[in-house]
Formats: C-alpha cells, structure tokens, sequence
C-alpha cells in the first residue's frame, strides 16, 4: 500500500501539505493537544499504544502516520515519575559539562547517542535543546543549560540537535525564552528591551535553530514582557515564524497554556500537557473560536502541516522509530564518560598537585556518597538507569522525582587507577570520623556536592554550612585536600585558599566516576572552560537576591493564585554574565572560559582579516608543556571607546601533541558584533575601532589587534 507522501520527489512540506490534504477535523484536532502520557492519579489510564512518558498523539494508519511519543529531555531518555519502571537510559553529564567542553562535535555525538536511545525505546520526539542564557546563576535548571553566552550556547545547542535529530528523532529547543529561574516560574515576567532581547537570549535560540533545524520549539513557562510565552505574539509570530522564517511547530510547555484564540493567533499550534492548565484549550474551545470564524480552518492546518514537516524533514515518519531495538549501552557509557571527561574544569592546582602520583600509599575518599555514585539534576530531566541510589527529592506536576545518584562509582574508579596499598570511604556526616580517617592519609579526596532540580533555585550561592566545614576542618590538619564539585551551576568557595586542588565536575552522568578518576591520576589531560562565571558572593551579581526563593515555584496544574511579579533584567540587559562582571569592573572567583591544563600553550602572531564586512581571525598556537592536551582559543572583541564590554566573538577546541603547532582560524559571526537597531528592525555594525584579542578566559587579554570594523546593517526579509 502507498501513502500520499510516499509520491517520489516531493519535499517535506509537500509531503506534509499531502497529508494534511486527506485528515479529518477530529484526526487535526487529536494532535493539537494531549494530556501527559504518565498517570497522575490511581484513575488516569494511559491508551494502550501509549509508551509512558511526556506526550502520546494518536497513529493515523489509514495515512502512514505514526504516533507521536514524545519523552525528556537534554540529559538522556528519562522515565518520569517511574513511569516505565525497570527502564534503563544513559544518563549524560549536565548540559553545562557540554558548554564547559566548548566542542560542538562532541555535542553532535552526544545528541546521536540520545537520539538513538530514544528511537530504539520508541520515542520520535526528544523534548531536548535547553538553550535559555544562564542570567540568575540561582537557577534550578541551570544544569539543563548550556552558559551565560549566546555564542557558545547556540553552537552547542544546535549541534546537539542536529546529533539527535539525525536518528530521525525531532528535537525541541526550550524554554523560549528569558526563563531564566524556577521561583514562581509560572508567575515571573521577565522584562527585557527588544534590543538587549535580541542581542543576549534571542540570539542564542537563533544560532540553534539555525544550525539544529529543531523540528519544534518549546516556550516556558513564564511570561516575557507581560505575555506568556506560549502566547507572546512578538516571540512566536514576530521573530521565530516571522523574522527566522521557523518551519516546525510550537509545543507549549506542559500547563503552560492559559488561552485558545490568543494562543493559536500569537502563533502557538500544541497545547502540551494539557490535563495540567485550567482547560484543554486547544480541542472544543479552539473548534468553537473556528465555529466563530475567530480563526480560519486554514490556520488550523498550518498548525497541523508544520508538526508533520517536521517530522518528515528528519523521517520520523519514512523511518518510524523502533521499540525494542537493542542498544548498545557499554559503548554509550563510554562516550558519556568521554563528555564528561572533556567538560570537567581544573580549577585550581598548587604546587602541581595533580595528577596524583598512582603510588601513593594511602588515599581517602569523603563525601557526596562517592562510594556508590555521581549526582544528577532533579525534575522532568533526570535519568535514572539501573542501579542509581535515590533520595527523596521534589515534588512537581504531582509527580515524585527523586534526587538520583547516577550507578559510576568514584571511589571504585579511583581505586582502579591508583596503586595505593589503601583507599578507604568516609560518609563525610561526621566531622570527627573524616578528620580521623584523614591522618596518616597522603591525599584526601573530598566530594562536595550541590543539588539543583526543575521547581527548586538554589538557595544563594553558597554550598551547605556542613560541607563548608567539613573542607575548612580537613584542609586545617591536612596539606593535600583536593576537592571535586559536583554542582548545578556556580558556588562560592570560603576554603578555595587552603586546598591546593580543584576540579568542578558538574554533574558528570553514566561514566562520571571513571571521568574523575581519569583527571584526579593524569589518564585524561583536563580541558574543560568555564562555560559560567563564578562569582565572588552572590552581592555581584545584577539581582543580588531573588524574589521569595524558598517558596519556589507555583506549579502548573495547581490554580494560579499567586500575583505575576516582574523580573527586570534591564539591570544586566544583553550584558549577562561575564559582560555584567566586566562592566560593574567586579572580579569574580572564577572568570567564564577559565580553565588550566596539565601541559601548557602559547600563542603567536595573531592576524585579522575583512573581507565584505566580515571578520575572520587566525592565530598560531603550541602546545609548549610536555604531554598532549587540548585547548579552547577564545576570541573576545572590545570596542576602543568602552561603550561596551568585551564579548566573546569565536572559539574553538584544539587537540596538540607535546610541541606541535597549528595555525588556527576563526570566523566571527557579524550577529555577536551587532546591536539591534528598533526602530529600523535590523542589525547593526558601527563602524568604529575595535581590539580584537585573544584570551585564555574573560577577565585576561593576550594578543590583541586593532581593526575598524566597516559600517553595516542587515535584517530579516520582511513579512
Ligand atoms: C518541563 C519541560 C518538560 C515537560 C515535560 C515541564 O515541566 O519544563 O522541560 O519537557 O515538563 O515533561
């Protein structure tokens, strides 16, 4: 049997046009909304050919259609809420590990890995691609986000897509956008000037979707500019539809609808989760406002044709997933662990304390239940593969998700790579039980931990009081106390004087402990950058406090009783993170891009070319130390006058041996260089001086060259 879109020749929207062409209103309007394919009470039941997981629509056989079955997230093939128990996933290290490792192929190939796993269980949409700037470093999902630039977050995220995508797994991107903390995430309206929007968060969206093609796009849960993000009208319909001519679909986030007309006319086509709003918005009240003549039968076919191009531009459809595929789960280990091993970031290491020498005698290991596992980030992100240890967590949507620590045990990898005749585990609860166990060891490993989750910001900078002392105590009667973080985002670090070593390790997923170990004994050169900026004390920062942390969240799915309160980030506008640090003159405990190696590099003569308005750098850089080791070039741009502070402008990883050299060459995107002009609607370039300088972080300058930029000005066709 042959369907329409099985005609030869035709193009994804001709294919979905075909199909759209031969449904009936009630197969439409069957995927325009859907409750969440996991039980929330005793009574939900899901339909049998429902997996469990975020979404289920309806097949259409009589078409060729699959149905959609769409699971989270960025971090692996999760099962909320235990909804397929026994299930088992790779669990990837924390999107900001990926950000730290600066490498848009490694991103690629942990997308295929995710895209994989997702097809082989069924699922042929990954609700994937967070890429919302890290402005409050409080923020509970920072771990799902990649950095606080738009440069580096939207090559990353959108090489993550095009990775899952290539599986013939559509990929989202989310939350869309400026969804920045999870304190009353459904109430909190982010203001922000359309010029600094378009410069900082904006931008970050667009280089992903430019370079990921995400089938689909997810707004967040709060509102930008006093709209909701699933129905602001300048997001949707203005720039992504209609300045970045976006192809794919519009899924809100799940009860994050409040509206049928406003919603769809703003240019919203799914209602998500919708069991969890006030109402299913997009089913009666969406065919009674078509009734009405609100909206035209034709708008709910766009709606329709855009979800089914994006499904056959990545074949989820020519290719249907396929449950129960095997997968190969040792060989995605060891790329998890890979990923993590090239987004751990050596903080600090004295008197060349690491690596550890394998022959020392005696090692203790404290803390962070490091004798079982890694920590992971909490909410509709995390994966819980078999044999990870859980806690209680927090409760969201109804649903329990538990604080997980994923099964790659440190303490058993740093006994496989030391010689050491002991290396003995201590809880770290008892401060008297470390400090005893620490005599007579020649290294103390301490793990310190900082849990995040989806519904919970963390509350100030500050890791807890206990762990604090537990490092100030052990540093105070021991010279080799080297601490690893395991942390949702930036902490402050009261002791870093008195420990001679460093390592943030994020949190570093299914080959986490073998990662560690490798950096800790020298196996693997670290290379990681700080995709974040570590600030001194949270009084740094644009809003040094926020708004009622520790009530949190109000949730979807529970009446929305609270006020909508404002969020200005006009404070920083487009100068989020390191930007903000540069222009208050702050310095921060850690600059964003920092980062030391085992070996070291030098660069040489820098030279910049303009060609046609754009700028494109090169660099000679050698690896001067004495073993292999990779490095971040990273190209910053200032402008002579100061009227704005350095942005990062390029970057790339590069991989040398002891002693080589390589010429290295960079483009620089015209966006990251231009300012957003209002009035006119387009980008532009002031022809003015600028230095153009190379930097091993953002508070230092290397070689620098001096350039006047050419004077331009481009835009978006208009619609
Ligand atoms: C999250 C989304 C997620 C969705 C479905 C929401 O709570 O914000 O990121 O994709 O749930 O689980």
């Amino acid at each position: 049997m042959s369907y329409p879109w099985q005609k030869p020749g035709l193009t994804p929207d001709q294919q979905a046009a075909a199909v759209v062409a031969a449904m009936t209103t009630d197969e439409k309007f069957a995927w325009l909304s859907g409750p969440m394919a996991i039980p929330l009470t005793k009574d939900d039941k899901l339909p049998p050919e429902a997996i469990g997981s975020a979404a289920y629509y309806p097949a259409i056989p009589r078409l060729g259609i699959p149905a959609l079955q769409q699971s989270d997230a960025s971090l692996g093939v999760s099962a909320l809420g235990g909804v397929r128990p026994g299930d088992h996933a790779t669990a990837l290290p924390s999107s900001l590990a990926l950000g730290a490792s600066f490498d848009p192929q490694l991103a690629e190939a942990s997308g295929e890995l995710l895209g994989r796993e997702a097809f082989s269980k069924g699922f042929n949409v990954q609700l994937a691609g967070g890429a919302n700037l890290i402005r409050e470093p409080r923020g509970g999902r920072n771990f799902e986000y990649i950095s606080e630039d738009p440069l580096l977050t939207g090559i990353i995220a959108g090489h993550s897509v095009r990775g899952i995508q290539s599986q013939h797994v559509v990929s989202t991107v989310k939350h869309f956008a400026v969804n920045a903390q999870e304190t009353g995430r459904v109430l909190a309206d982010s203001r922000l000037n359309e010029s600094a929007l378009r410069e900082s968060d904006l931008l970050a969206f667009e280089l992903a979707i430019e370079i990921g093609e995400p089938g689909a796009v997810m707004p967040g849960y709060n509102l930008i500019n006093g709209h909701w993000a699933s129905e602001n009208a300048f997001l949707l319909s203005q720039v992504l539809k209609g300045d970045w001519r976006y192809p794919g679909w519009v899924m809100s986030d799940w009860g994050a609808t409040h509206s049928a007309t406003k919603a769809a006319l703003a240019g919203l086509d799914v209602q998500s989760g919708a069991n969890l709003d006030q109402q299913v918005w997009f089913d009666r009240p969406l065919r009674e406002a078509v009734d009405r003549g609100e909206i035209k039968a034709t708008k709910i076919d766009e709606m329709i044709r855009r979800i089914l191009r994006s499904l056959f531009a990545c074949g989820a459809i020519q290719h249907p997933a396929q449950r129960g595929r095997p997968i190969d789960y040792s060989w995605h280990q060891l790329i998890a662990q890979r990923e993590a091993e090239q987004g751990i970031v050596l903080l600090k290491n004295d008197r060349n304390t690491l690596p550890l020498a394998p022959e020392l005698s005696r090692i203790l290991v404290v803390g962070a239940h490091a004798d079982q596992g890694v920590l992971a980030g909490g909410g509709s992100s995390a994966v819980t593969p078999q044999g990870s240890l859980q806690f209680e967590g927090v409760d969201f949507m109804g649903i329990q998700t538990p604080k997980v620590y994923h099964p790659s045990s440190p303490l058993a990898a740093i006994r496989h790579n030391s010689l050491a005749k002991r290396v003995d585990f201590v809880s770290g609860e008892s401060l008297d039980e470390a400090l005893t166990a620490a005599e007579g060891s020649d290294a103390v490993i301490v793990f310190a931990e900082e849990w995040r989750s989806e519904a919970l910001d963390a509350q100030g900078l500050s890791l807890d009081a206990h762990q604090n002392q537990l490092i100030t105590r052990l540093s105070a009667v021991h010279s080799t106390v080297i601490v690893v973080l395991q942390t949702g985002g930036a902490v402050t670090l009261p002791w870093l004087e008195s420990v001679p070593a460093l390592l943030e390790a994020w949190y570093p997923g299914s080959g986490g402990g073998e990662a560690i170990a490798g950096v800790l004994f020298g196996r693997v050169n670290p290379a990681g950058r700080l995709p974040i900026t570590f600030p001194a004390d949270d009084q740094q920062l644009p809003h040094p406090t926020q708004k009622d942390p520790n009530t949190t969240t109000s949730l979807p799915g529970v009446e929305i009783t609270g006020e909508v309160f404002e969020i200005d980030y006009n404070v920083e506008g487009a100068d989020v993170g390191y930007r903000w640090f540069a222009r208050q003159q702050h310095k921060p405990l850690f600059p964003f891009g920092f980062g030391l190696s085992y070996t070291q590099f030098c660069y040489e003569n820098l030279q910049l070319s303009q060609t046609y308005g754009k700028i494109s750098a090169s660099v000679t850089l050698t690896n001067s130390g004495e073993r292999s080791g990779s490095e971040v070039v990273q190209i910053y741009l200032r402008p002579v006058s100061g009227r704005y502070p350095s942005r990062l402008v390029a970057f790339k990883k590069v991989t040398l041996d002891a002693g080589e050299s390589q010429r290295i060459d960079l483009g620089i995107e015209p966006r990251v260089i231009a300012q957003w002009d209002c009035t006119q609607q387009h980008w532009s370039i002031t022809g003015e001086e600028v230095e153009i300088y190379q930097a091993s972080d953002a508070s230092s300058v290397g070689l620098t060259a001096t350039v006047t930029l050419a004077a331009q000005s481009f835009g978006y066709p208009r619609h």
